[in-house]
């Protein structure tokens, strides 16, 4: 006997969010079509591939709670769409690049994957427009070498490929519009020379902001696991536009529940 499915697996027209305008349901519609579609296991794709329900979907690592009285399992999920978008990598920097068209390319291969295609960021990602007024090259050039948190380092890039994703990233234009010397030069590792990079983590969205999958998206749900049914689901969050009119929606959430020995659900967690 398995475990029950607490939150949807794939997602077509029917299941896109109907809360929205007519124009923005068109939006979303028409978007749908041109990506590809299909099981949790669809791989990624160049026309994007839509990752349902989520990179970070149903249960996460927040964990679940369980109730050795009842034999309830309680588990929070996420039901968020996400576009996963191939894209051919682009070829090294070259001796005639300037430093600004190698920070280009250094980026689209590096960073481009957490930090998206334009900079904006996305997911747990930060956006890196404007880092310029925050950072100093060489603070820079030291960030991408030891990583923060869950940045990791780059270590096998040179330091000349570092200067140039500096005045890349931070937006140095005298510096950028000087040729490239690819100071420090390293052999490069095979494992880095990809054929393909992805745009980044990108929500699926309507125009309003709003995820372009129908609700719920975000539930808690309790399992008998000696019976392997689910006892009960609702929505988890609400969003405060939609509940004014009633609707609950649920919210992403990235916590996890406690159970008391009473029987009482705490939800521990941000949205
Ligand atoms: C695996 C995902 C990932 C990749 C790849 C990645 N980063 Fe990051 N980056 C992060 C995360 C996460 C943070 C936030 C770090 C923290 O929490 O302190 C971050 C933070 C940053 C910051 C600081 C932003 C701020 O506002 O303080 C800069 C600058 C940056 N990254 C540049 C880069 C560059 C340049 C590359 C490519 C060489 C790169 N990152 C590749 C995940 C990534």
């Amino acid at each position: 006997m398995g475990l029950p499915v607490f939150a949807r697996q794939s997602l077509a027209e029917a299941g896109l969010n109907r809360l929205v305008p007519d124009s923005s349901f068109r939006d979303i519609e028409g978007r749908l079509a041109g990506y590809r579609t299909g099981s949790l296991f669809t791989p990624p794709s160049k026309e994007g591939t839509v990752i349902f329900p989520g990179f970070d979907g149903a249960a996460e690592w927040g964990g679940p709670a369980f109730d050795p009285e009842t034999g309830l399992l309680y588990v929070n999920a996420n039901e968020m769409p996400w576009i996963l978008t191939m894209v051919d990598a682009k070829a090294p920097p070259t001796a005639s690049s300037t430093v600004g068209e190698a920070g280009k390319v250094l980026y689209a291969s590096n960073c481009m994957v957490c930090h998206g295609a334009g900079r904006m960021g996305g997911g747990n990602f930060p956006s890196l427009i404007g880092v310029g007024r925050k950072y100093s090259d060489s603070q820079f050039v030291s960030l991408v070498s030891s990583g923060r948190r869950m940045m990791p380092a780059f270590k096998q890039l040179s330091q000349g490929e570092k200067e140039a994703l500096a005045a890349f990233v931070l937006e140095r234009s005298a510096a950028a519009k000087k040729p490239f010397v690819n100071v420090g030069k390293k052999p490069v590792d095979p494992y880095y020379r990809l054929p393909y990079g992805a745009t980044g983590y990108n929500k699926f969205l309507t125009k309003e902001g709003y995820p372009a999958v129908a609700p719920p998206w975000g539930t808690l749900t309790a399992i008998d696991l000696g019976r392997g049914v689910i006892v009960w689901r609702d929505t988890l969050g609400d969003n405060p536009e939609f509940s004014a009119k009633g609707i609950h929606t649920g919210t992403e959430n990235y916590g996890g529940p406690v159970v008391t020995a009473g029987g009482a659900i705490v939800y521990c967690g941000y949205e």
